[in-house]
């Protein structure tokens, strides 16, 4: 369903039974690996969101055939091809996975062409990491106006290679361009989210040889040859921590068919400090409110298995109800509490700091990035209009309407569309009363 924009009347509690899906921080990259393969792959639990369908946009014009049949893909890669540069640009400022299109494209073209990235306005969002390791892997890359070229004229070789921070899509880079390259990868101070360890596990039934070290250390030998794999995705935890979230902060009660403990434990221990509850089934778990006052909580975002940063915006208002001040620092990204303004217009009362508030210093201290959030409740939220800036600050902006009194009119709602799955269907099934305009 295409929407733009919504009006939601708020006070409702969120009540019943979702579905969580295979994540979107995994998907889009497993439906790359499949590019790797000889043979066709198989994803399952994929989820109806705008990014797949521009992974799925961007794969096709690389000659991968592509169908769904319900929740699962199927990918062949047996006619990848060049695309044309110009078609490639349409999809242009569109999501951040083309990036990753770079090293198995190289292994099967000897070129590859990205965009300009996109993904949501959080920070600077460099790519520099990623340019680095297509490097050490002996690609030439060559900036243009109109995106950025690279060839690799003698194949990937095995390199060692050091993150200076954890991050996610570099450590993606170096698995997808590694298993294929010639000889051993060294990876040190690699990212370890569950979404990667998925990642790692679809690349061994492929075929690759991936060691996971216990101290962020990946050793991958290159293979010559992977085929296609059969997998079913990880259930996608950041939608999962969200609707929590919107359930505690609604009074309300969720079952969220699909999430599991394992990966949400930081989450969990969070949710229940600021009075929430959970009960793990073996199909899901159950969020509710239990009553009585919410109640602060100090938190740092963090690489995993800290708090992870997409999680902290649509806790932020369950915060504002809390009885006291809470306080977020957010260390992943630099400007991450943009989504907050849109929340002191409905009555929330938040201040952004420069400092480094709570806990250890991070990389971001004395940069002036206001990256730390002094939450001061309980507020009782007011409806407002507000427009989506991000995906996950713009269902925080969803949650508050849902909590407030009034009305609330929420616009560039498509952005949320980018990463829930079917969230207007789920706020129907939930009890929230709310209209769509197209
Ligand atoms: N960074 C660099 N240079 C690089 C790459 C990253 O300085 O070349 C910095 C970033 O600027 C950031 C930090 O490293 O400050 C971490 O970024 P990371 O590379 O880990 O993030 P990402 O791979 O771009 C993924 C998710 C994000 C999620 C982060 C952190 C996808 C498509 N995106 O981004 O998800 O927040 O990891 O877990 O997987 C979202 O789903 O809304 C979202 C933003």
């Amino acid at each position: 369903m295409n929407v733009d924009r919504i009006t939601v009347r708020g006070g409702k509690p969120l009540q019943g039974r979702i579905q969580m899906k295979g994540a979107k921080n995994l998907v889009t990259k497993a439906m790359v690996a499949a590019l790797l393969g000889e043979t066709p792959s198989e994803l399952r639990s994929v989820p109806e969101i705008s990014d797949v369908r521009v992974v799925q946009g961007l794969l096709e014009l690389h000659g991968v055939t592509v169908e769904r049949d319900g929740d699962t893909l199927r990918l062949d890669p047996a006619k990848v091809r060049t695309a044309h540069e110009t078609s490639i640009n349409a999809h242009a400022g569109s999501s951040r996975i083309p990036i990753l299109f770079c090293g198995p494209l190289l292994h099967q073209l000897g070129e590859a062409f990205i965009p300009d990235l996109g993904g949501c306005h959080i920070g600077d969002r460099p790519i520099d990491y990623h340019l680095d390791v297509l490097r050490n892997f002996g690609a030439v890359v060559e900036k243009l106006p109109s995106g950025i070229r690279m060839s690799a004229p003698n194949g990937l070789h095995g390199a060692k290679i050091h993150l200076p921070y954890p991050s996610v899509g570099a450590t993606e880079q170096v698995l997808l361009g590694a298993v294929r390259a010639k000889g051993r990868t060294e990876l040190t101070g690699a990212a370890v989210e569950p979404e990667i360890m998925d990642l790692i596990a679809i690349l061994q039934k492929m075929g690759a040889e991936i060691q996971v070290d216990t101290d962020r250390t990946i050793r991958i030998e290159g293979v010559d040859k992977l085929v296609g794999y059969r997998h079913t995705a990880l259930f996608d935890r950041n939608e999962a921590a969200s609707w929590a979230c919107a359930a505690l902060a609604t009074g309300g009660d969720v079952f969220l068919e699909g999430a599991r403990q394992p990966e949400m434990t930081t989450f969990l221990n969070v949710f229940r400090k600021a009075g929430g509850a959970f009960e793990i089934e073996d199909d899901g778990i159950r969020f509710w409110h239990p009553g009585g006052d919410l109640k602060p909580v100090v938190v740092e975002t963090d690489v995993h298995p800290g708090f992870m940063t997409d999680w902290q915006q649509p806790l932020v208002v369950a915060l504002a109800k809390a009885n006291g001040i809470s306080i977020v620092h957010e260390t992943v990204y630099e400007q991450r509490f943009g989504f907050t303004e849109a929340l002191v217009e409905m009555g929330a009362r938040i201040q952004i700091h420069t400092d480094c508030l709570g806990s250890h210093a991070c990389r971001f201290g004395q940069r002036n990035y206001e990256h730390s959030a002094v939450i001061a409740g309980p507020v009782e939220l007011h409806g407002a209009d507000v427009v989506v800036p991000d995906l996950r600050g713009g269902f925080s902006h969803l949650v508050a309407a849902l909590t407030a009194e009034g009305t609330s009119r929420i616009s560039n709602v498509g952005i949320i569309a980018r990463g829930y799955e079917r969230f207007i269907e789920k706020l129907e099934t939930l009890g929230a009363d709310f209209d769509v305009e197209g």
